[in-house]
């Protein structure tokens, strides 16, 4: 479809959900779907709710936050659990302002973006349409039209609470455009929109001197004073604050600590009984989700102003840490690069990966757990399977510091440095080493880094150098072999075959010639001597690989040859010193001859068919591989 018949077939599709109508009609759609008058926080967990959850060990995955937000499943999970879920349930919580509360870049403008996007969305669809009095500036719920001693009687009748009440522009009009006849008031479904300034508003603080509270609530339109005839008459005030526009539906308060402390007192009441003061009324109903966000720094300094208790005690702080796991940082970057105008650069295959070891070292606190180093650390953080530890461990260790995560190098500097790589090397291509060159340099011209965090992140970048050494030596090992998963299978199965003989005293039968034969003891042990395994310690070893797989045999689990870390690690290594010579020789040759150039044709085919390089990248990596090989 064309693009213009798409805008057709949008404008149609907005057409076909306007709905105006009279209160009674109102009462109708109410009958019929009372959800339509859910408070503004049940909207917002219905439509995270609504939009699926996954559940992977016991760890709850919202989808709404699916392709924009990775790493942060805890802290979402707390915040839907504690903040929206008890909010929908008219809990006194949602009188509270949410605070996200979180290092620089670490996503917390992302999430609430998310959900300022997601309701103008949702407000489209069946489940989370809104309906308002027709042209209150505020988009009041039509239900505050209902009067006090009247809304029992309605609860009984529509089974649905109503909660604050109607506000005086609402009261005025009622009595002077519709003589007081509440059925006949005009209802209309609205849609939220931030640019439209429905139901979604933004808040930003200007210089705290000058800082209006009109930009939240409002402000009296002297040009209609004249014709009103007083500055009380509703008529006369521009309901157009932030919190106004925002009523239904959510208000972002941006980098609300830098608010002076005055300004801020205005919201006690808000954040106390629902309900805001604006020029000479009554207090206003709000409906509406706040959502705040602040760094840590700004937060301390808040709380350790006593004046501010008051505010404090009304304000539900919700930690927004750093993601902490490699794969998932390694996301962020992609989604980042593909946001930019780098995505047409070509970034080698774990590229990313190195920038993300160093970005969650910087992150990650050392554990006092014994045998527990920042490395496996990181791996069991990121779902690995680290020999001698278990889930137990990890939920240990993720209780160890309240603070992991808070503090660390940030996204944002990471594609920073990226993109300055990019540009400067002036190629289409960019490969790990050069983004952990850049790493370094810019460590240098980070004004925030203290000396002894430099010290400690340089470190770290040699660690993710190491980590890329050996991942780099693999990658290429493993092209130079035909197939090698195929190769590390057959490897293992004549192992497995050899240590069953071995421990229940058998013999093998020789598949070719069909003779008995005893196992091959120089088979078993030149993989074993691979990871260390004595001669004193083998029988134990191979009665444990036993042991493992009749374990696996009885939960119906498939043994393979990632089953046992150890195992894994041994073929793995076999494979690769039966492979060591032809790759040195191959790949550090100066003049190659004529197979070696066949060769090296291949495996570059091969990383570039299979493994996502680019001539380019394949040759810088087989080039490095073989000095590696060579030290
Ligand atoms: N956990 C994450 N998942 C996905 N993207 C992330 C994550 N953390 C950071 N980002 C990305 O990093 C960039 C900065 O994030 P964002 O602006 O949301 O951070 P912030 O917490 O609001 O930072 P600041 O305190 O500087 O305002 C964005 O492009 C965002 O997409
Ligand atoms: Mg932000």
């Amino acid at each position: 479809m064309d693009i213009l018949s798409k805008i057709q077939l949008h404008r149609e599709e907005e057409q076909r959900l306007v709905w105006e109508g009279t209160f009674a009609e109102y009462l109708d759609i109410l009958k019929e779907r009372p959800h339509v008058a859910q408070s503004a926080h049940s909207r917002v967990y219905n439509m995270i709710k609504d939009a699926g959850i996954d559940t992977f060990n016991g760890q709850k995955k919202y989808r709404f936050f699916d392709n924009q937000i990775f790493g942060l499943e805890e802290a979402i999970e707390r915040l839907v659990e504690e903040y929206f879920h008890p909010a929908a349930k008219r809990l006194d919580v949602r009188k509270r302002i949410l605070l996200l509360m979180g290092p620089v870049s670490g996503g917390k403008s992302t999430l609430v973006t998310m959900l300022k996007r997601g309701l103008e969305q949702y407000s489209k669809t069946d489940s989370g349409a809104v309906y308002a009095i027709k042209g209150c500036p505020m988009h009041e719920d039509p239900l505050h039209l209902i009067p006090h001693h009247l809304r029992q009687d309605f609860f009984e009748e529509y089974g649905v609470r109503i909660e604050g009440s109607l506000s005086p522009l609402n009261t005025m009009r009622l009595e002077k455009e519709y003589g007081n006849r509440i059925e006949d008031v005009i209802v209309e479904r609205i849609f939220f929109s931030e640019d439209k300034r429905t139901g979604i508003g933004t808040f930003s603080p200007s210089d705290p001197k000058s800082q209006d509270i009109a930009d939240l609530t409002g402000s009296i339109d002297f040009s209609t004073i004249a014709e009103y005839g007083s500055e009380s008459d509703p008529r006369a005030y521009r309901f157009d604050g932030e919190l106004n526009k925002a009523n239904r539906g959510m208000m972002e308060f941006q980098e609300m600590l830098k608010c002076d402390e005055k300004f801020l007192w205005h919201l006690l009441s808000l954040t106390q009984e629902g309900n805001f003061k604006a020029g000479r009324f009554a207090l206003i109903s709000a409906d509406e989700l706040i959502v705040a966000h602040t760094n840590e720094a700004e937060y301390r300094s808040f709380i350790a102003n006593k004046k501010n208790e008051a505010l404090h005690s009304r304000i539900i702080v919700m930690a927004v840490p750093y993601n902490l796991k490699v794969s998932e940082e390694e996301r962020i970057y992609e989604k980042m690069i593909q946001a930019s105008d780098m995505s047409h650069v070509h970034i080698a295959p774990h590229a990313l990966r190195v920038a993300a070891i160093f970005s969650i070292l910087t992150r990650l606190k050392d554990s006092k757990k014994q045998g527990m180093d920042l490395l496996k650390k990181m791996r069991l953080y990121d779902g690995e399977i680290v020999e001698g530890f278990n889930h137990v461990d990890l939920e240990e260790l993720k209780r160890e510091f309240a603070d992991e995560g808070m503090s660390g190098i940030d996204p944002r500097y990471i594609i920073n440095r990226i993109s300055s790589t990019i540009i400067r090397k002036e190629v289409p291509s960019i490969n790990a080493l050069d983004v952990l060159r850049s790493l370094k340099d810019g460590l240098d011209h980070h004004a925030s880094i203290s000396k002894e965090d430099k010290e400690r992140y340089v470190n770290y970048i040699s660690v993710a150098r190491k980590e890329y050494d050996e991942i780099a030596k693999k990658e290429v090992q493993k092209a130079f072999v035909y197939s090698y998963e195929e190769s590390a299978v057959t490897l293992m199965d004549n192992y497995l075959d050899n240590v069953e003989a071995y421990c229940n005293k058998n013999k093998l039968r020789d598949p070719l010639t069909g003779e008995e034969m005893s196992p091959d003891e120089k088979l078993m042990r030149s993989i074993e001597e691979q990871i260390g395994i004595s001669e004193n310690a083998k029988k134990a070893f191979r009665e444990e690989i036993l042991i493992r797989i009749s374990a696996y045999a009885r939960k119906g689990k498939k043994f393979n040859y990632q089953s046992h870390e150890r195992l894994r690690e041994a073929i793995q290594k076999k494979l690769f010193a039966d492979l060591k010579d032809v790759v040195k020789i191959t790949t550090s040759s100066k003049t190659p001859d004529e197979s070696q150039l066949k060769k090296i044709n291949e495996v570059i085919a091969r990383l570039v068919d299979e493994h996502g390089y680019n001539t380019t990248s394949a040759n810088e990596l087989l080039r490095y591989v073989g000095s590696l090989l060579n030290r």
